[in-house]
């Protein structure tokens, strides 16, 4: 059902994503796929079809739960890759045996990170040699993967670099926060492990007028009900083409049975969820908390750097280093609350603009 709210796992569910889900189908052939696009745009969706349509050795691990804290330790990641390790089959399991911090003894997976730490890298060696034992792909989706950036005291990118260079395994990163998925790789970076590796990168855009309003008239009919094209127009206007919010209105107003109470609940719920996300943007950049708040106030509309800088040095009666008013905004383009167009800033979704 198109207006189910969970990420869809049946290939008949996902709407009009053909072109993206067989671009992501070519990149597994490769060491590393990045899949990017902004919140609620259907990222985890794709995945969870192309699990579906794929035969291949999944470890899907979802680090969404992270937003929320300022860093993330080696304790996480193992304890996310233990739950992912968990869902394989029995006999799967079992080709894990033998590695130093993995106890494989009883139906459970259990992976030290403490004392005798299991090592990823080792890891990635085992599934590498399972990958081929079985002649199945090895997959490893990292959902959400900008969090991975806030990882303290130890370099995962050591590994990943590893794996790319010497093993079968395959790696799927997603992000919503896009410019911080590059800051997570560093691929530009020369002194990084992964430091100018090729990879295959998917945007998923949000539906156009076109596309939304077609998707919206399926989803409708789904349910048997007929809803003028009016109203779907104005659903678009209203909310745009992201079809996170697409399916939300859908939802809504199959309960409500009324198009503005349904666009009002659409709205309430995407700000409220927006302004929690800066909120967790914010978090470790408390110094320059208003700056921020400041700058989406006027680039709400669309703003040029200097009328940001304008704004601010109002507000707080000294200059500004440009230096650093470049960094903010530059911060704020990387965690895809504003995009930058032909020297203008805005906002990167319409329901952001709302939100400020
Ligand atoms: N192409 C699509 N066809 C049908 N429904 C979709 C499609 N894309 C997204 N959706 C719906 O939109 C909502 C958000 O999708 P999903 O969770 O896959 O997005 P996401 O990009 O992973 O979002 P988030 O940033 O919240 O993790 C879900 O309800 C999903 O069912
Ligand atoms: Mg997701």
């Amino acid at each position: 059902m198109l207006f189910d709210i969970k990420p869809k796992e049946d290939p008949k569910d996902l709407f009009d994503r053909e072109e993206e889900l067989q671009k992501l189908k070519n990149g597994i052939n490769y060491p590393v796929s990045l899949l990017l696009g902004l919140r609620r745009s259907g990222k985890s969706s794709l995945v969870k079809v192309l699990m579906k349509e794929e035969d291949a050795i999944w470890i899907y691990l979802d680090l969404r739960k992270y937003e929320t804290k300022t860093f993330i330790t080696y304790k996480d990641v193992i304890i996310e890759l233990e739950k992912a390790l968990n869902r394989f089959p029995q006999r799967i399991k079992k080709l894990l045996e033998g590695i130093k911090g993995i106890n494989v003894a009883g139906l459970e997976i259990k992976l030290n990170w403490g004392k005798q730490k299991v090592e990823i890298s080792e890891i990635f060696d085992k599934l590498s040699e399972i990958s081929e034992k079985e002649d199945k792909k090895v997959i490893i989706v990292f959902d959400e993967s900008q969090e991975l950036r806030k990882l303290k005291g130890y370099n995962l990118l050591n590994p990943l670099a590893y794996a790319y260079d010497n093993l079968k395994i395959r790696f799927l990163f997603t992000g919503s926060e896009i410019g911080m998925v590059y800051r997570f790789l560093k691929i530009k970076d020369p002194n990084s492990p992964l430091f100018g590796r090729a990879m295959t990168e998917i945007t998923i855009h949000p539906f156009t007028k076109e596309k939304a309003i077609e998707f919206l008239k399926k989803g409708f009919e789904e349910v048997k009900i007929n809803l003028d094209e009016k109203l779907l127009e104005d659903v678009y206007n209203n909310i745009g083409g992201i079809p996170g919010w697409l399916t939300y209105y859908g939802f809504n107003y199959i309960q409500e049975k009324d198009h503005e109470e349904a666009l009002n609940k659409t709205i309430e719920l995407a700000v409220s969820l927006i302004k929690k996300e800066f909120r967790n943007f914010l978090k470790g950049r408390e110094e320059a908390k208003e700056r921020y708040y400041t700058i989406m106030g006027v680039c709400k509309k669309g703003c040029r750097w200097s009328e940001s800088k304008r704004a601010i040095e109002a507000k707080e009666g000294v200059r500004i280093d440009d230096k650093k008013l470049t960094e903010l905004l530059q911060n704020l383009i990387d965690a895809s609350f504003l995009i930058k167009e032909n020297e203008i800033y805005r906002p990167a979704d319409i329901l952001i603009e709302k939100a400020f």
